[in-house]
């Protein structure tokens, strides 16, 4: 599938990362929240690499993306105006609750793919962001152009507050603020997060990042340590993260 890249432009003066805009209407159309799109970066890169819908307005996917390595630095070579070579929307997604208040918590990279299940609870949503100091702060203003009122913590305390996206989770729980939870970023963060969660009794949903092959669930290269019960006996077994997920119930994860 192609799609014609309508911006690529960079959002933090200082640090790489970017945000994209494609018109591809089929795409957008069926995109769900939590899906995610294999893009063809180009030069020696042979496998596609992932990058979550950060939100599907009209005829257009939003992406935003960190330079990492050579396929992302590749796409920030991408022009305006040009195609974009991609596979998607692919993987389950995030459910949405109806009447429950949802409390969305993002580190880093994993503030996009909040977006779009952010915008189905209208106002009854709040974001909680960490990142790792005040310059790397961003995406607020989108957040809140969604409606979604957002708090921001920073790990070195350089915005104000220091300290872990989880201390906000715990003081919102704590409050009562939501009763469904919503989490991508670093995986210590996001085993945080599943702990906290249970301790309170809310359901949460994660969604998951490993390293990926094909996208499509043919090589294995994604899987994710779960646990199941069967006969009344827990049992693990892996899964893939970009079919099976990349969004799964917290409780299902194997962390350690
Ligand atoms: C479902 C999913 C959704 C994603 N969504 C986004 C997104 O919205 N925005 C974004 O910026 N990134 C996202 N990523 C991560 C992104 O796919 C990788 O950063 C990218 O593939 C790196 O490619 P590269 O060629 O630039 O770097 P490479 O040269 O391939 O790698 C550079 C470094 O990044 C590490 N790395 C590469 N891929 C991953 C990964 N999947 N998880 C952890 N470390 C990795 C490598 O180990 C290496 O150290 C997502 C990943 C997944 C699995
Ligand atoms: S990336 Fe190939 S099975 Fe998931």
């Amino acid at each position: 599938m192609t799609g014609k890249i309508v911006l690529n432009r960079r959002i933090i003066p200082d640090a790489h990362f970017y945000e994209m805009i494609i018109y591809a209407p089929a795409a957008a159309k069926r995109a769900m929240a939590g899906q995610f799109i294999m893009i063809k970066c180009g030069g020696d890169t042979a496998l596609r690499r992932p990058i979550s819908i950060c939100v599907a307005d009209g005829p257009t996917l939003r992406i935003c993306y960190e330079v990492r390595g050579k396929g992302t630095a590749y796409m920030t070579d991408m022009p305006e105006g040009g195609t974009l070579d991609f596979i998607g929307p692919i993987g389950n997604g995030f459910h949405y609750k109806p009447n429950r208040r949802a409390l969305l918590v993002g580190g880093g990279i994993g503030i996009y793919p909040l977006i779009s299940i952010g915008v189905k609870y209208k106002k009854a949503v709040s974001a909680l962001l960490g990142f790792r100091s005040a310059s790397l702060i961003h995406y607020i203003d989108v957040f809140k152009s969604y409606g979604i009122p957002a708090d921001v913590i920073t790990d070195d305390g350089s915005s104000g507050r220091r300290g872990f996206v989880t201390e906000l989770l715990r003081e919102s729980l704590q409050k009562g603020e939501g009763d469904m939870v919503y989490t991508c970023g670093p995986v210590q963060m996001m085993a945080a997060v599943a702990a906290i969660c249970e301790q309170f009794g809310v359901e949460c949903e994660v969604s998951m990042e490993e390293r990926m092959g094909c996208g499509v669930g043919a090589c294995t290269a994604c899987v994710c340590r779960t646990l199941f019960t069967e006969e009344g006996v827990q049992r693990e077994t892996y899964k893939r993260v970009c079919i099976d997920g990349p969004v799964f119930d917290a409780r299902e994860i194997k962390w350690k």
